[in-house]
């Protein structure tokens, strides 16, 4: 509900049909000036074509920003710092532009004067959610239009036809069946919809758009090593790249080999569960690689801790709660855990996979020498294994003897 009068709208504008009649409808509704703002957050489309269509359609003000930097360095990182997954298998690809495109939201309406900022996402989904709660948290005066639960249409068909009576281009392709939901940046492609809306179907060849299938993938392994500083990665084979450029090779080799795919039924914070197909190449080599080295720099109960929260820190994130004090101090907690998370991995890539096989760090808390088969040099005393076990069993015992286990018959005790 807008309580105030609208004088400037900030949309979020991909420069696709929805978000075009979302645009013209905002023009007659409110009848006051839009800006728009495009991202780039290496959604893998040329973007510059947006302007012209924001241009046919009135806009004076028209930013299209490349906020992949920004994206990968202060969002992406941090939340990978934490080796986060949602319900155990998403990586939140979409979760996690969220928050971003809200902020520049925010920032633009500021500098314009404008009143209100609005979205394109539908009444039934998380992102809403996600838009609005950071706008809540960013500017707690902001006003939020979201047309998908304001105006009267419906479905698809009146989409169109409210498209034809604004004079406003519809592709070929979206005049006969509905397109699959899809939304893309240098994170993942998740798809919804259409076939996908039944958990029992098979999802088609043509869903996947980054990765090739597995079993087209190259019959030759590869090997990659990522160099990591301070919890993230800084390198890919020995070449130091910036966060964009990294995810950006990471998905170049993840999509050859055909990792990083995942269909799965989800949880939405709204209620329902809903199937999803995802596509995270470089995101998942991450995920791996990461883990890998912190498997030797962090000490057992800094990384059991981290464990521990993760769940939680996920869940925020895909709620919608980026911009939180709680999710602020889950980060703290994790960026503190990532002081020494420094050195490298190698990992071999082959159809579908990412395996780590090797991983080396100057801050190593493995010791060859405690851990060895061998005669090792005398700081582990194998008589303390004795004494550490009869304790930890102690209460193993009265719990056996209170439930009435005894040994089984006929059996020796020397
Ligand atoms: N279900 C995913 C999430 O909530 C993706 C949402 C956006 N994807 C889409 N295809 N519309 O994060």
């Amino acid at each position: 509900m807008i309580t105030r009068t609208i004088g400037k709208i900030v949309l979020s504008y991909s420069g696709g049909l929805d978000t075009s009649i979302i645009l013209k409808w905002l023009q007659e509704t409110y009848r006051c000036d839009v800006v728009t703002f495009t991202a780039d957050l290496g959604q893998g489309e040329e973007l510059e074509p947006v302007r012209e269509k924001a241009e046919r359609l009135g806009v004076k003000d028209i930013r299209i920003i490349d906020v992949r930097e920004e994206f990968v360095r202060d969002f992406v990182f941090p939340m990978f710092r934490a080796n986060t997954l949602y319900e155990g298998r998403y990586l939140l690809g979409s979760s996690i532009a969220r928050p971003l495109i809200a902020k520049h939201l925010v920032r633009i309406a500021s500098e314009v004067g404008a009143d209100a900022i609005a979205h394109g996402a539908t009444g039934k989904g998380n992102d809403q959610v996600r838009f609005e709660l950071a706008a809540n948290a960013l500017d707690p005066s902001i006003e939020i239009i979201a047309p998908w639960r304001q105006w009267t249409i419906q479905s698809r068909t009146q989409l169109i036809a409210y498209a034809e009576q604004h004079g406003i281009a519809i592709p070929k392709d979206k005049r006969g069946e509905a397109p699959f939901s899809i939304d893309a940046n240098l994170l993942h492609t998740s798809t919804e919809g259409k076939i996908l809306e039944d958990p029992s179907a098979i999802a088609p060849d043509d869903v996947y758009q980054r990765t090739v299938d597995p079993l087209n993938a190259p019959d030759e392994p590869e090997t990659v090593v990522i160099g990591f500083e301070k919890g993230d990665a800084v390198s890919v084979n020995g070449i130091a790249l910036t966060p964009a450029a990294l995810l950006t090779e990471l998905n170049r080799l993840g999509g050859k080999h055909g990792i990083g795919r995942v269909d799965l039924v989800e949880n939405r914070f709204v209620g329902m569960k809903s199937r999803g197909v995802y596509e995270t190449p470089g995101g998942t080599i991450l995920l791996d690689a990461h883990r890998g080295i912190e498997s030797i720099t962090l000490d057992r109960a800094a990384a059991h801790l981290k464990d521990d929260i993760m769940p939680r820190y996920a869940a925020l994130i895909y709620n919608g709660f980026w911009f939180s004090p709680e999710r602020e101090m889950l980060q703290a907690l994790i960026d503190q855990s990532q002081i020494h998370v420094s050195g490298e991995v190698t990992l071999r890539l082959y159809k579908g996979s990412a395996n780590l096989i090797a991983r080396n760090s100057a801050n190593s808390l493995y010791s060859m020498d405690l851990v060895t088969f061998e005669e090792g040099s005398g700081t582990y005393d194998h008589h303390d294994a004795e004494g550490f076990i009869k304790l930890n069993g102690l209460r193993l015992k009265s719990w056996a003897a209170r439930n009435g286990k005894a040994r089984p018959a006929g059996c020796h005790v020397p």
